[in-house]
């Protein structure tokens, strides 16, 4: 009796990511394998341990809850859309935590692990958050010249999709900030603020997603584009080049001239850090810094933009994306 006053169920909480207090928070994108951590902290001289527990995982849906796995000692039930997919670690007695594999796009969201022993109920919660990266996009022609149709061809030539609003907001939670506004996927125009200023919709209203609401699909905005990443690299290649000259060093090196969505993704994903200005193929000029240091980007982290200068101005070198072989 006594070792269930002992008893303590903690989640770990190592995600350097995790902004929700409590949540431990996991980033990952779809078809990979992730394990959902939940322990059961037991006074070492008891032995009660999992053979003796009720386990539950569940995912928190709105106000209802899924039932993803049951487990009492030795007899487990996996549920629908999960059977196949989801297993216990059972690394030692107290571990109670979960392997999904094969991460599917509605797997995204909240679980919570439920674990009861004897008197006791323990809850711990872990969430799965799509890695990737929302970045905002205008053409060569400059600010506000893509109808909803454009938007979607221009983020498919960054091989990217139009973000969804959960994905602008995910992006915001994490800290984007731009002050002009793009198509989202639903039809929707919108900008996200983080630090409220008035020449961004007003200094005294709340940080958050602005919304110009469902617009007109001929209107013309900029675009949101949303990448879960890439498995290839990019790099950077020194020189005065011309734009043609910069398309043609990646070539010899093996590689393409990167797209604005290879540089964000390795930027954001990656933590890819260089403080030269270099070509990119839509024309523009970019260069990303995750370290703000004196004459890099000294406020923020950010992939910075210079501008669709003249092609044929020798100024800059270029960034390269490799595939992966
Ligand atoms: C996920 O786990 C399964 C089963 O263990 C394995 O076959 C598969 O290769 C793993 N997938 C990834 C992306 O690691």
């Amino acid at each position: 009796m006594i070792s269930l006053l002992c008893l303590v169920v903690f989640c770990l909480s190592l995600a350097s990511n995790a902004h929700a207090a409590g949540t431990h928070q996991i980033f990952t994108r779809p078809g990979e394998n992730v394990t959902l951590p939940c322990r059961l902290k037991l006074d070492p001289t008891f032995t009660f341990g999992m053979a003796s527990s009720r386990i539950k995982w569940s995912k928190l849906n709105g106000a209802d809850e899924i039932d993803v796995l049951v487990s009492m000692g030795f007899h487990k039930v996996v549920y629908s859309d999960f059977q196949g997919r989801a297993h216990l670690v059972e690394a030692d007695d107290n571990d109670a935590s979960l392997l999904l594999t094969n991460i599917q796009l509605d797997d995204f969201g909240i679980y919570k692990c439920d674990i009861i022993n004897g008197m006791d109920d323990n809850i711990c919660e872990v969430e799965i958050r799509m890695q990737g990266v929302v970045f905002p996009y205008s053409p060569p022609l400059g600010r506000y010249n893509l109808n909803f149709h454009d938007a979607e061809a221009a983020c498919l030539e960054q091989d990217t999709t139009v973000a969804s609003f959960e994905q602008l907001y995910q992006a915001w939670k994490g800290g984007l900030d731009w002050c002009n506004a793009g198509w989202l996927s639903d039809g929707t125009v919108q900008y996200p603020i983080t630090r409220p200023r008035e020449q961004c919709g007003g200094s005294r209203t709340d940080a958050g997603l602005r919304t110009y609401g469902r617009q007109n699909k001929l209107s013309r905005f900029d675009v949101f584009c949303f990448t879960s990443g890439f498995s290839g690299h990019v790099f950077f290649v020194e020189g005065k080049l011309t734009f043609d000259e910069a398309t043609e060093a990646c070539q010899i090196a093996g590689a393409m001239i990167a797209k604005v969505s290879h540089v964000f993704a390795a930027w954001k994903l990656d933590g890819y850090d260089r403080c030269d200005a270099g070509w990119l193929a839509d024309g523009s000029v970019r260069y990303p810094i995750s370290r703000p240091r004196m004459k890099c980007s000294p406020a923020e982290s950010a992939v910075r933009f210079v501008g669709f200068p003249d092609k044929n101005l020798q100024l800059y070198g270029t960034y390269c994306y490799q595939a992966q072989q």
